[in-house]
């Protein structure tokens, strides 16, 4: 969750740190610091706050140095001040770390006992000490402080008495080698290394890189390892604002052409394609994700059984961070789905390990290609959204609905549930996708947004999918708008939060399900007679003469395998313009991190 820069070559390394933390910054942003060679001695800047504290305090240190590291960070242990911030130093060792290392108390008793005394609250400065204390050759250092360590960490270290060298390793968190001319870097995300090189190499558990600007040399417990360079796909402009005010909003407005990337990625010839996974072989699937991935995989498991149920299959979803602690019994005809645009997600990927090792089948619908979770599934799915860098996914959720979609209607031709001439409708629907989307794009929202940026509490409402895609659009608000925000399935409101409405409490329903519009809708007057301010997002087709309704954004009726991705986008933007009245900072809301790499 925190980040990770290092570099070595021949720019100004301040420079280059700088720029790599700006781009991590949504990873974490409680403080951040950097550590640099200057001359004999390593030099530790540190900063409370967003990053451009530390530029500020940085400003004036013109040092000339070309090695350093940096990191921005997301407390984990002990509170967020200046003392606790990374880069930690003890003695000889100057390191800067991301994850968790679990038996921290336990190794700062050892190394108390032979004289290690400690200033931080942190277990990365635990770790400095472990490896300070072997005395002898680096690289075992580090191999010993694997051995001890237990957890997970991605780790960069810097040595006083070693001037032109990095160290890295990691285990179950992120980190890659980016390899340039003349120079290197290590990153916690591609992002960092994408102004300077393409190149990059992955470190695999156990390995320890020995990293200066004219090699990187990697060593596993079976001597020197002859790595694969690889090639970013994602471009530099991929990971920048292009011109927009926030990255949430860029990412938004990509979900127009998202989806017509995935036409072209997963319809061949108005057929389904290979690159579709065919999961009709198993009757037993369970889908596990967290937050809005959770609620993706909610979608698909509400197709699959509306329009696949023929008794063969039984779809299970769950939150990762229950998931990996309960019962399983799965059989030889069960997969197990993992929704992640990180590919890091710590609970995720817990899942996705404990299936691998019980020998299940699985499937991850990915979107960072370089992931751990990418490269440990059997099969992957890719989401193809690019990089997402504002906090609060958008693009992210909206592939991930859009392929579980696919997967549930290839599922249902193979089976027969979805006849020809059905999947004919479903394949022209996808194609015009981008048609139907447009209109919701060029709404203004600003007049319902200034409605509601000064309530305290939000509730939505609505019936079957339309209370699924409600999950995510009260994620949505509340995650970047601080505004207390919940979702009721219209029926039940009667049987219990309806004791919540008082005079003018907006009530959000979504009303676009055919079958049931006219109850959904007597469940949002229910609401409105106990005097709730009402809000409709609806279908064209819902009759809504002679009510009074304060705000009604309407969208187009289409199946309801894409259905979820235009109700989505109207809340996308309303979370976005109500985060923007009340001054809240977009892309980065508070306490939150991007990827959540600690359980
Ligand atoms: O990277 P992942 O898709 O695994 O992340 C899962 C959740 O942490 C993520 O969707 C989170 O809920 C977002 N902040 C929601 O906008």
């Amino acid at each position: 969750m925190c980040g990770i820069v290092g570099y070595v070559g021949n720019r100004n390394v301040t420079d280059v740190l700088m720029q790599g933390l700006k781009s991590l910054e949504y990873r974490g942003y409680d403080s951040a610091g950097v550590a640099v060679r200057c001359d004999k001695n390593i030099k530790v800047i540190k900063s409370v706050g967003k990053i451009a504290n530390l530029e500020e305090k940085l400003q004036g240190f013109n040092d000339k140095s070309t090695i350093g590291i940096g990191h921005t960070r997301w407390a984990t242990h002990g509170e967020v001040n200046e003392v606790n911030c990374h880069p930690h130093s003890v003695n000889n060792v100057v390191l800067v770390h991301n994850g968790i290392i679990e038996n921290y108390r336990e190794l700062k008793r050892e190394l108390e006992l032979v004289g290690y005394s400690f200033l931080t609250d942190t277990d990365s400065e635990i770790i400095a000490a472990l490896i300070d204390s072997y005395k002898g050759n680096k690289c075992d250092a580090l191999v010993y402080a694997q051995m001890k360590m237990k957890g997970s960490y991605a780790l960069v270290i810097m040595f006083d008495d070693e001037a032109n060298t990095l160290y890295a390793m990691r285990k179950d968190s992120p980190l890659i080698v980016g390899i340039g001319e003349n120079e290197n870097f290590v990153a916690s995300d591609i992002s960092v290394i994408l102004p300077y090189t393409k190149k990059y190499v992955d470190i695999e558990e156990g390995e320890v890189v020995k990293i200066t600007k004219s090699e990187v040399l990697v060593y596993s417990e079976n001597g020197l390892v002859d790595k694969k360079i690889k090639t970013a796909l994602w471009s530099i402009e991929d990971a920048q604002k292009g011109g927009y005010e926030h990255f949430m909003l860029k990412e938004m407005n990509e979900e127009k052409d998202l989806c017509v990337k995935l036409y072209n990625k997963f319809i061949e010839d108005g057929n389904y394609s290979d690159d579709i996974p065919d999961i009709s072989s198993y009757n037993d699937i369970d889908i596990v994700a967290c937050g809005s991935a959770f609620y993706a995989a909610t979608v698909g498991k509400y197709l699959i059984d509306t329009y696949v149920c023929d008794r063969s299959v039984r779809v299970n979803v769950d939150v990762a961070s229950e998931y990996r602690y309960k019962k399983h019994f799965y059989g030889d005809k069960s997969l197990v789905i993992v929704v992640s645009q990180s590919g890091e997600t710590a609970d995720t990927l817990a899942c996705l390990r404990m299936a691998n090792s019980l020998n299940v089948d699985t499937l991850a619908i990915v979107n960072v290609p370089s992931s751990t979770i990418a490269k440990e599934a059997k099969l992957v799915m890719p989401m193809l959204a690019g990089p997402e860098i504002a906090v609060a996914t958008t693009k992210g959720y909206f592939s991930q609905v859009l392929e579980l979609s696919l997967i549930a209607q290839k599922l249902g031709y193979i089976k027969g549930t979805i006849s020809k001439e059905e999947k004919k409708l479903l394949i022209e629907t996808f194609e015009n996708l981008k048609s139907y989307l447009i209109p919701l794009f060029e709404i203004d929202y600003s007049t319902i947004a200034s409605k509601l940026w000064f309530k305290e509490h939000i509730y939505f409402i609505g019936r079957g999918i339309d209370y699924i895609v409600g999950l995510e659009a009260s994620l949505k608000l509340k995650e970047i708008s601080y505004i207390h925000s919940d979702v009721y399935q219209a029926g039940e409101l009667k049987h219990g939060p309806i004791a919540l409405i008082d005079n003018d409490t907006p009530v959000i329903s979504i009303i676009t399900n055919d079958e049931i519009k006219e109850k959904s809708l007597s469940n949002a007057i229910e609401a409105q007679s106990r005097g709730a301010s009402l809000y409709l997002l609806a279908s064209e087709n819902v009759d809504t003469d002679n009510l009074k309704i304060d705000e009604i954004i309407r969208v187009p009726r289409i199946s309801e395998f894409y259905q979820p991705l235009l109700n989505i986008i109207p809340f996308q933007f309303i979370a976005y313009e109500v985060a923007k009245l009340k001054g809240c900072d977009v892309d980065k809301p508070k306490n939150l991190a991007k990827s959540v790499t600690v359980e």
